[in-house]
């Protein structure tokens, strides 16, 4: 979901950019204009998310996925080991690609539970060796998310943050290197951003090709090849979004004031909705819950739909019910969703 007034200025403007006479996504990504947005873009994003300044902030295609990869080809030498954290379904793949480059060490995975908690951190044993310990803040599928940052013994983290970007502070001290698709709390699809902490960055391999050179990328502020200036643009129009409506510290409040509206309806239902995620491990982001048969789930979200609640069906991994709320969701969403969970209760508890 991207914010209204972002979706109204970018319809305004998509034919004529400012007089131009030209579209935005029809000029050269070189175009003094298109640059300007595109520094504008990087500085806001530093700006909004609090990002030190001994972090680049580069902008990459392939989405996340092409991160999984992207990393330990260049930050996981040969000889050398990385840590993961398997939390879910993300975590899993972020494993699975990093082990068909080197050694990657689950040093915990959630299997067992069927990926329904984030681990303690007595339960984390990094390996003193380890070039960077892989986790994901938040997962997007299991609906879990991280409450706290593990203290890795000076390890940097490598975070997966696609589904919880630019929703919280985030201790940046501890990082190596943060990524995140767009296509969440962003813009739309299309782009990774990735954060990289400037010592962790000259690390990375120099000697692969081009496109896999984080060096190359930051060198050349992002524009190595051509980006896809659309997303760029309205990344930057939900900046100034965020910045309008009061930065970061309001969209924690509203992060918060959206997720308890969801899981207080859940809890009071006695039994009606379940969640099986201890509360340290529920994730502000994307709410899951089931209820007692598929058949009854499958009516919810039918009847959701009919009332303009779209998208509540959980992954198809998984089942059962989600309610995304990413940063752009109004607070009057959510309570229409609140509003109809009671409502279908009522008919069928
Ligand atoms: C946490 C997380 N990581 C990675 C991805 C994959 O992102 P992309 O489709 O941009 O490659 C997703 C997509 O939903 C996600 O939620």
């Amino acid at each position: 979901m991207l914010p209204l007034t972002v979706l109204e200025e970018v319809s305004k403007k998509l034919v004529d950019f400012e007089g131009t006479g030209m579209s935005l996504i029809e000029m050269s990504h070189r175009d003094k204009i298109f640059d300007t947005i595109h520094n504008e873009t990087v500085a806001l994003m530093r700006d909004v998310y609090r990002v030190p300044d001994d972090f680049h902030i580069i902008f990459l295609q392939g989405g996340a996925t092409f991160q999984f990869g992207m990393v330990p080809m260049a930050f996981l030498k040969k000889g050398e080991s990385a840590d993961f954290i398997v939390t879910g379904t993300w975590g899993k793949k972020a494993h699975a690609d990093a082990a068909v480059v080197g050694m990657a060490n689950a040093i915990w995975d959630g299997r067992d539970d069927g990926y329904t908690r984030i681990p303690a951190q007595h339960e984390l044993k990094f390996n003193p060796d380890a070039a960077y310990v892989h986790m994901c803040s938040n997962e997007t599928i299991a609906g879990i998310q991280w409450q706290y940052f593990p203290e890795t013994g000076g390890i940097p983290i490598v975070a997966d943050m696609s589904s919880d970007v630019l929703s919280r502070r985030i201790p940046w001290e501890k990082f190596g290197l943060v990524f995140a698709g767009t296509q969440k709390n962003l813009a739309p699809a299309g782009l990774a951003v990735v954060f990289i902490q400037k010592d962790f960055a000259t690390r990375a391999r120099t000697d692969l090709p081009a496109y896999l050179r984080y060096d190359l990328h930051i060198k050349e502020n992002s524009l190595y090849n051509t980006p896809p200036t659309f997303v760029v643009w309205v990344m930057n129009l939900t900046l100034k979004w965020i910045q309008s409506i009061g930065g970061l510290q309001e969209i924690e409040r509203l992060r918060d004031l959206k997720a308890d509206m969801v899981y207080a309806a859940i809890d009071k239902s006695g039994g009606f909705y379940k969640t099986g995620i201890p509360k340290d491990s529920r994730s502000k982001m994307n709410i899951v819950w089931r209820m007692e048969s598929e058949e009854l789930e499958k009516k919810f979200v039918e009847e959701a739909a009919r009332e303009g609640l779209d998208g509540l069906k959980g992954h198809r991994s998984v089942g059962g019910m989600r309610a995304s709320v990413y940063n752009a969701m109004p607070v009057e969403g959510v309570k229409a969703l609140v509003d109809f969970m009671a409502h279908f209760m009522k008919k069928n508890g």
